[in-house]
C-alpha cells in the first residue's frame, strides 16, 4: 500500500508532486522518491528514506527556483520487496524507462533470471526487475510506449499501478493497474493520475477510476485512455468528488485521528439519515436496493473483513444473528480467502471496508462471487474496487478518514450494519414496525450522547496517563463487551505500540490470568446489563491480583466501588447501542497514551492506511 501521483500540466510539478505525496502518506510512508522532467526535457530522480517533509530540501536543492518543471510522477513507499532504504524506494530507473509501482509482483524471480538481471540490480525490489523488463520490451518494440506496456502486462503475474516515464518522451506519463487501486483526472491545472482521491481534490471536482483493461496517458493536453488489447482511444467514465478540500485537512485539530474521532456524530448522521424515513422506517432505495427479494431469500450471511473493519461487523452479527434468526458468520478476510465456507446461492456476503481496496477483502469478494453468493459491501470510499466489484454497495458518508487508526468509520460501519440488519429482520418478518421506529429512534438518540462525551476528556486523559508507563494491557468484556474489547485493544496497540490484548472475561481464568502483576491496567468494559454481575466478579479476580482497574460502566449498574481505580460513567444507554460511547472512550484513551508518548499518532510505525498488498 504506498502512495503515487503522477502531473503533467501547467503547474510547478515539483510542488504538485510533493503536495499530492503529503496527502497520500498515510498510504506509506518508510521511504519516497520523485522523478520531474525540466523545462530542458532533463531527467531527474531525487529519493530518500523517511517522510516527504525530508524530501522537500532536497528536491529544492536539485531545482533551484530558476529550474521549471511541468510534469513528473512521484511515490511514498510501505516496503514489502526490499527493506526500507533509498536504493529500494521508488521511482527506479532502466535505460530509457523510469518506473513507480504499488503492488507486488509474484513472478518477479523468475523475471530476473529469464532477462538475466543478477548484475545489473541497485534493489532488492520487484519493482526495479520489471523496470528492466520494460526497457527491454520497449527497445523490442521500437520504443512505442503502448506495445511495450501491453507486452508487459501479457508478461507479470501479480498485482500493480504503475507510473510510467520514458526518457525520450518527456512531459508525458503512462500507467496501467491491476487490483491495485488507480484514479485520474484533467483539469484547467493539468492532468493527475494518484492512488486516491486526496491527491486530487485540490485541483478537480471530477475524476475517472482507471480500468484495469486500459492504459492511460497523461501530458501536457491532457488524458489519454487506450484500450490495453486493441490499444485504441476509449472513453473515461467522469465520477464526482463529494469530498471538499477542508474535509482532508486538519481542520484546527492537532492530529487527524482526533479530528476524526470529533467527526463522529456529524458522520453517523450523514450515514443513517439517508436511510431512514420520516416515520422511522428503513429503506436503502437511494442504495438502489428497493427489491427485498434479495433479503427473503438467503439462509446464511457471511461478513469478510479485516481489522476494525471486522470488528463492526462482528458488532452487528453478535446483535442481530438472534434477531434474524439465520447463522450470520464473521471471518478474517485473509482466512475466508482459503477456507470452503459453504457458499451458496442462498448466501449473503457482507464486505466491509473503509477503503475499498483492501486486497484480501477484494479477493474474498471475488471468491463469494465466484461461488454464486449474494454481495453486498459497505465501504467508504466512492467508486472504489470493493465497491465496484460487489452487486451492491452501501457508502457510508463519513468523509475522507486520512489517521491511519480508524475511528469514525467504525462507528459509521456499525451504524450501517445496524440499519441493514434491522432491515433484514423486518422484511423477514422477525420484527414489526414499532421495533423499527424504536431502533432508529434510539440510533439517532447515540449521537447527543457522543457529543456530550467528546466535551468531557479529563478523565480519560488520567486513564491514558496511567496506561503510558505501561508495557502490556488488557481490554476485558464480556457479550457485545467483550467484542467492544477487541476494537478498543487494536485502536490502543496500533497508536501507542503497547502490547493491549482482548479477553473473554469468562475465559481469563483459563490461562491468561497468569500475565496479570501488581499494576497491570486491565480496562474493563461492563455495559450488557445480562452478563455484568458474571462480569464484574470478573473484575474482582484481576483486582485481586493487584491489576490497576479502569472500568467503563454503563450509569444504573451496580457494581463495588472498591474494584475500580478509576470509573469512566457512560450515560444511561439501551445496552444494544453503548458500542458508540464505549467506542469514543477506547479511541481517546489511545490517541491520549500515545500522545502521552509523543507518537506519530496519525502515521504509526510499520503500518500505512490502506493494505493492498496480501
Ligand atoms: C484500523 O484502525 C486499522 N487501521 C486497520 O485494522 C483497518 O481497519 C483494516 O486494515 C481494514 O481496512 P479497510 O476498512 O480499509 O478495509
Amino acid at each position: 500500500m504506498c502512495g503515487i501521483i503522477g502531473y503533467s500540466g501547467i503547474l510547478d510539478a515539483k510542488d504538485v508532486l510533493l503536495d499530492g505525496l503529503t496527502s497520500l502518506e498515510y498510504r506509506g510512508y518508510d521511504s519516497c522518491g520523485i522523478c520531474i522532467f525540466d523545462e530542458n526535457n532533463k531527467f531527474h530522480i531525487i529519493k530518500n528514506i523517511g517522510k516527504v517533509e525530508s524530501l522537500r530540501p532536497l528536491v529544492n536543492k536539485e531545482f533551484p527556483p530558476t529550474l521549471s518543471s511541468h510534469s513528473g510522477m512521484g511515490h511514498t513507499r510501505w516496503a514489502t520487496h526490499g527493506g526500507v532504504s533509498s536504493e529500494n524506494a521508488h521511482p527506479h530507473k532502466a535505460g530509457k524507462v523510469f518506473l513507480i509501482h504499488n503492488g507486488i509482483i509474484e513472478n518477479y524471480s523468475e523475471l530476473k533470471s529469464q532477462y538475466k538481471l543478477d548484475n545489473k540490480l541497485q534493489s532488492e525490489t520487484d519493482t526495479e526487475i520489471v523496470a528492466y523488463v520494460l526497457d527491454y520490451l520497449y527497445n523490442k518494440q521500437n520504443f512505442d510506449p503502448l506495445k511495450s506496456i501491453r507486452e508487459l502486462t501479457q508478461l507479470i503475474v501479480g498485482t500493480y499501478s504503475f507510473l510510467i516515464c520514458f526518457e525520450d518522451k518527456p512531459g508525458s506519463i503512462y500507467a496501467v493497474r491491476k487490483v491495485s487501486p488507480l484514479v485520474c483526472a484533467t483539469s484547467l491545472s493539468g492532468s493527475f493520475l494518484a492512488s486516491d482521491l486526496t491527491a486530487l481534490i485540490p485541483y478537480t471536482k471530477t475524476f475517472s477510476v482507471v480500468d484495469e483493461n486500459t492504459i492511460i496517458e497523461i501530458n501536457p493536453t491532457g488524458i489519454i485512455s487506450y484500450d490495453l488489447n486493441t490499444l485504441q482511444k476509449t472513453e473515461l467514465k467522469q465520477e464526482t468528488i463529494t469530498w471538499d478540500i477542508d474535509s482532508a485537512k486538519k481542520g484546527g485539530f492537532e492530529h487527524f485521528m482526533m479530528k476524526e474521532i470529533h467527526e463522529q456524530p456529524t458522520a453517523i448522521d450523514n450515514t443513517i439519515r439517508p436511510r431512514i424515513t420520516n416515520d422511522g422506517l428503513i429503506n436503502f432505495f437511494d442504495d438502489g436496493i428497493e427489491d427485498n427479494s434479495i433479503f427473503k431469500n438467503i439462509n446464511k450471511i457471511q461478513i469478510v473483513a479485516c481489522g476494525t473493519a471486522l470488528h463492526a461487523g462482528t458488532v452487528g452479527a453478535r446483535l442481530f444473528q438472534s434477531k434474524i434468526l439465520i447463522p450470520i458468520e464473521t471471518y478474517i478476510a485473509s482466512e475466508y480467502r482459503y477456507q470452503n465456507t459453504l457458499v451458496d446461492d442462498k448466501t449473503l456476503v457482507i464486505i466491509i471496508s473503509q477503503s475499498g481496496e483492501t486486497v484480501d477483502s477484494l479477493s474474498s469478494l471475488k471468491k463469494a462471487k465466484a461461488e454464486n453468493a449474494k454481495t453486498i459491501s459497505i465501504v467508504n470510499v466512492k467508486g472504489s474496487s470493493i465497491a465496484r466489484e460487489s452487486d451492491c454497495v452501501l457508502y457510508t458518508h463519513a468523509g475522507p478518514e486520512i489517521a491511519v487508526a480508524s475511528t469514525k468509520a467504525y462507528t459509521v460501519q456499525v451504524a450501517l450494519i445496524y440499519l441493514l440488519f434491522c432491515h433484514i429482520a423486518f422484511v423477514r418478518d422477525r420484527v414489526d414496525e414499532s421495533f423499527v421506529k424504536k431502533f432508529t429512534k434510539n440510533l439517532y438518540d447515540t449521537i447527543p450522547i457522543l457529543q456530550n462525551l467528546l466535551q468531557n476528556k479529563n478523565q480519560i486523559k488520567q486513564v491514558a496517563k496511567y496506561i503510558s508507563k505501561s508495557n502490556d494491557a488488557f481490554y476485558i468484556g464480556r457479550s457485545l463487551d467483550y467484542v467492544f474489547s477487541l476494537e478498543g485493544a487494536l485502536k490502543l496497540k496500533e497508536v501507542s505500540y503497547i502490547h493491549t490484548e482482548a479477553y473473554a472475561a469468562g475465559e481469563l481464568k483459563h490461562g491468561t490470568i497468569a500475565l496479570i502483576e501488581d499494576g497491570t491496567p486491565v480496562i474493563c468494559v461492563c455495559t450488557q446489563k445480562d452478563v455484568s454481575k458474571k462480569f464484574l466478579s470478573n473484575v474482582e479476580e484481576v483486582k485481586a491480583r493487584n491489576a490497576f482497574v479502569i472500568l467503563i460502566i454503563t450509569e444504573g449498574i451496580e457494581y463495588n466501588k472498591s474494584i475500580s481505580d478509576i470509573c469512566i460513567t457512560i450515560p444511561k444507554i439501551n445496552d444494544d447501542f453503548s458500542v458508540f460511547p464505549v467506542a469514543v472512550i477506547t479511541q481517546l484513551i489511545a490517541y491520549y497514551v500515545a500522545y502521552a508518548k509523543k507518537l506519530d499518532i496519525d502515521k504509526p510505525r510499520n503500518l500505512a492506511k490502506s493494505v493492498t498488498v496480501e
